[in-house]
């Protein structure tokens, strides 16, 4: 498992997250496709910084670069995670090690029972991603697929 740690986002993280959150192919992975305004980013970043249902997370590597980012936000009692690698850091590891971290830093103030992730059905590194961590198929239909864990 490559080697990453998970510090909280910050304001600071506003513009490396634009760029990650409208890289095409983060963007057509999406449930939502189209391209993210600037100013509709910094507002939800704004609120995403400062919302108690919510975990925001940068993973760094050994050298102490940002290699990409992932969240969760607590909906009816569950943790839905939402990752994305830097573009030029894919496949190499980085989104299956973010999802076993997240593992270790769980907030117990966020009293959630299960972590979710919801995938589309042609996504293949995100659904290798939750089921190399012992995530299970819980629902599936032609848009999307939903892979669930109990909290540890
Ligand atoms: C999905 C994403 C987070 C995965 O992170 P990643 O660092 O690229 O993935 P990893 O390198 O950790 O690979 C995880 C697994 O997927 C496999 N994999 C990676 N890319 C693959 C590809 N293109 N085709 C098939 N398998 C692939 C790897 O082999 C690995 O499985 P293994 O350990 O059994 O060999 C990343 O690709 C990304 O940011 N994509 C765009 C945004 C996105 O889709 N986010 C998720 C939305 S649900």
């Amino acid at each position: 498992m490559k080697k990453i740690k998970l510090v909280k986002a910050e304001h600071k993280d506003v513009r490396i997250m634009y760029e990650w959150s409208n890289d095409p192919t983060t963007r057509k992975n999406s449930f939502s496709m189209k391209p993210i305004p600037w100013d509709e980013h910094l507002e939800w970043m704004k609120k995403k910084l400062v919302d108690s249902n919510c975990l925001f997370f940068i993973g760094i590597d050994e050298g102490g670069n940002p290699i990409g980012s992932i969240r969760i936000d607590k909906e009816e009692g569950k943790g839905v995670i939402s990752f994305c690698v830097a573009p030029d850091r894919r496949h190499q590891g980085f989104g299956e090690a973010m999802l076993a971290e997240i593992d270790n830093i769980i907030d117990p103030e966020l009293d959630i029972d299960e972590l979710i992730g919801k995938v589309k059905p042609d996504n293949i590194a995100s659904i290798c991603c939750f089921v190399n961590n012992g995530y299970i198929e819980k629902e599936r239909d032609e848009r999307k697929i939903v892979y669930a864990k109990k909290c540890p």
